[in-house]
């Protein structure tokens, strides 16, 4: 299937700041993992799916009280039982990148063991494919990528 894509919005406020009075890197990672796992359990099912890695986000920005970040998100990759997204936040409606990177979901059995979820993805862009290439390095590089499936 092609990359199933989301996105969500969130306003930035006063309980959502750090000690700066921009927003709080947890908080930043906490609607980058839900946009992750929002868009992975669309395919499969909330009750099914858990986090395996976080594979890292680097904030380029602070974010002011009063923003609006938007979170996109898309599947890039399918193996066995895992599914990888790349989630991107930017300030929203200006499209200011803040952050992005790829997250790692497992399909999991009522017991929580892996089990096969039988989705494959399609890039069909070249910005489609530029993900998958991304998001394979880092696979490859923490030694996760041994079944996962692209292209058609
Ligand atoms: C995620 C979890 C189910 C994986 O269990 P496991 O027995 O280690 O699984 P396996 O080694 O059989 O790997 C299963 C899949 O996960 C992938 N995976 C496991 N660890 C990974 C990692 N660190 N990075 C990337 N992928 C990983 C494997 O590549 C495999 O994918 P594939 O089937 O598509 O090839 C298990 O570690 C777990 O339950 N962790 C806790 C999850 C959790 O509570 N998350 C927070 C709440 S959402």
């Amino acid at each position: 299937m092609s990359m199933t894509k989301a996105s969500m919005c969130r306003l930035v406020k006063g309980c959502d700041l750090n000690h700066h009075g921009t927003l709080f890197a947890g908080r930043g990672a906490e609607w980058f993992v839900e946009a992750g796992f929002i868009t992975a359990a669309s395919v499969t099912a909330p009750e099914r799916t858990v986090c395996a890695k976080i594979h890292g986000m680097v904030f380029t920005r602070p974010v002011k009280k009063g923003s609006i970040v938007r979170a996109e998100s898309q599947i890039v990759l399918a193996g066995k039982t895992s599914l990888t997204v790349y989630v991107k936040l930017v300030i929203h409606p200006q499209d200011e990148f803040v952050v992005d990177g790829f997250l790692t979901f497992v399909n999991v059995d009522a017991a929580g063991r892996p089990t096969p979820h039988g989705i494959t993805v399609t890039a069909d862009t070249p910005e489609e494919e530029a993900l998958q290439v991304r998001a394979r390095t880092i696979l490859s590089a923490g030694g996760a990528l041994k079944n996962n499936k692209v292209g058609g």
